[in-house]
């Protein structure tokens, strides 16, 4: 039922952080994304309660990774509980003035300004975006020696299964923003569009 709830979540995540597991070109980039080792490392989660937020924290821990979630603040109780080390709520600090030398950012927001991250991360480090459109500092990032990488979701029945053990056993769990009915589509969609979304809108098939 948790991995039905969040498929394509769960492999962005799990292609973002564990193995890309297909071969498909990358219309982002020339080369396939590769995830790093994360066993000891910091990592920095932007975005860390929406749909694809939360499993990054989730499967980043599992990875032996300290995480840093960062949310706006009505999220902190969930993402604590999820189990992120650190908390910071970008309402009311921007996460790139608190935090430095940083192995890993993912940011899965997107939008604007994305190259803020690069002063957070260590020479040598890495920052994944998740939605990478209209980021410009790749030649920054060149410079400051930071691995720039994204990917886009493929379905992989052999990877939902592995997560999906992750699920059963407890280890990682998908989070219910809300739910609906499909006569209720209509409202699903409109929740989505107000934002500050926690986990995932699920619909249901009656
Ligand atoms: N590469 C791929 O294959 C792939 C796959 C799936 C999704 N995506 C992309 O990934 C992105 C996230 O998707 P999603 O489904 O996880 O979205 P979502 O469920 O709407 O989550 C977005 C989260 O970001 C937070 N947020 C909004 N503005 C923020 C800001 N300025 N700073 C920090 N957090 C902020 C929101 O809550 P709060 O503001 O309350 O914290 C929310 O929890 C989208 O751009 C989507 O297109 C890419």
């Amino acid at each position: 039922m948790q991995a039905a709830a969040a498929p394509m979540s769960l492999l962005t995540a799990w292609q973002f952080l564990v193995e890309l597991g297909h071969d498909e070109p990358n219309p982002f980039q020339d080369s396939h994304h590769s995830p790093a080792p994360l066993e000891g490392k910091t990592v920095l989660v932007n975005g860390a309660a929406g749909g694809v937020g939360h499993l990054m924290v989730q499967v980043a821990k599992w990875k032996g990774a300290r995480v840093i979630a960062v949310a706006s603040g009505r999220h902190e109780a969930l993402l604590t509980d999820l189990g992120a080390d650190a908390f910071i709520d970008y309402t009311k600090q921007p996460a790139e003035t608190v935090m430095q030398d940083v192995d890993l950012v993912i940011d899965a927001v997107g939008g604007s300004n994305m190259e803020r991250f690069l002063n957070v991360i260590k020479k040598g480090g890495a920052l994944y975006l998740v939605n990478p459109l209209g980021f410009s500092g790749h030649e920054e990032a060149q410079r400051r020696g930071i691995v720039v990488s994204t990917a886009q979701v493929r379905s992989n029945g052999a990877q939902l299964a592995q997560a999906g053990r992750l699920l059963d056993d407890g280890t990682i769990r998908v989070v219910i923003d809300s739910t609906f009915s499909m006569a209720e589509a209509s409202a699903a969609h409109d929740r989505a569009g107000r934002g500050s979304m926690q986990g995932k809108v699920v619909l249901i098939n009656e």
